[in-house]
């Protein structure tokens, strides 16, 4: 079993990585492996809703002078997702955004790419907005059909300069409550699908409020 982390922060080691890792090491306790992708630092384009990937139906995004369609596979290929913003300005950062947008839609509209695999979000932040991070980021992972592990609060860490989230000793109870509930649901989903198979797909209904 696999799962792939995404640190939305340019900084390599940073509080948000540091947060990824500290759900990570739960995980390989349980004997799950983790790979870790730097999303902060890497030049990827919004989505221009240009539908491209509706219409190609090909798992993939039209723009591929970037990691986002690799970064899609990995997400196809692996059991879990977690997703790991910095705050800025109340918000996930930019780049994540960017990248989320793209790998999210080209998922839904190629059949649910993610559906039912495990995921997860966290966010680190100085002092305001963690809430609202970790809520956008769960809405990708609530769209997708996927299973939702949670922890024993709201999976924000706490810190300014990279590692201080290290020292938010509740934060980082969250993170490690939140990768065991993960490794066992994983668990539960694996060992229990063959004796209950998971239901069909449904064709999405599209209800526009337009008047
Ligand atoms: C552009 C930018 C915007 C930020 N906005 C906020 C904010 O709205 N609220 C806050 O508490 N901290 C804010 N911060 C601080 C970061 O959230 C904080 O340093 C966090 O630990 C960064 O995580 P990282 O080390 O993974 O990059 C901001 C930092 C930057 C660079």
């Amino acid at each position: 079993m696999k799962v792939v982390g995404f640190n939305g922060s340019a900084r390599k080691n940073g509080n948000t990585a540091c947060s990824l890792n500290t759900v990570f090491a739960e995980l390989e306790k349980a004997g799950i492996e983790t790979e870790m992708i730097h999303v902060g630092k890497e030049k990827i384009r919004g989505c221009i809703a240009c539908h491209g990937c509706v219409k190609n139906q090909n798992q993939a995004c039209s723009f591929e002078d970037d990691p986002v369609n690799e970064w899609i596979r990995k997400m196809k290929q692996a059991d879990g997702i977690l997703l790991g913003s910095p705050v800025h300005f109340s918000g996930v950062a930019g780049t994540m955004k960017s990248f989320l947008d793209r790998a999210f839609f080209v998922a839904t509209v190629n059949g649910g790419l993610y559906r039912h695999k495990v995921g997860a979000a966290v966010a680190a932040v100085r002092r305001s907005g963690g809430i609202s991070t970790v809520d956008t980021l769960n809405h990708y992972i609530s769209y997708s059909e996927m299973i939702m592990p949670s922890s024993n609060y709201w999976n924000v860490a706490y810190g300014l300069h990279p590692g201080e989230m290290e020292q938010d000793g509740e934060g980082k109870q969250i993170m490690e409550i939140l990768g065991r509930n993960m490794a066992w649901i994983m668990k539960v989903i694996g060992h229990g699908k063959e004796a209950f198979p998971a239901p069909e797909p449904a064709a999405k209904i599209m209800t526009n409020f337009i008047r």
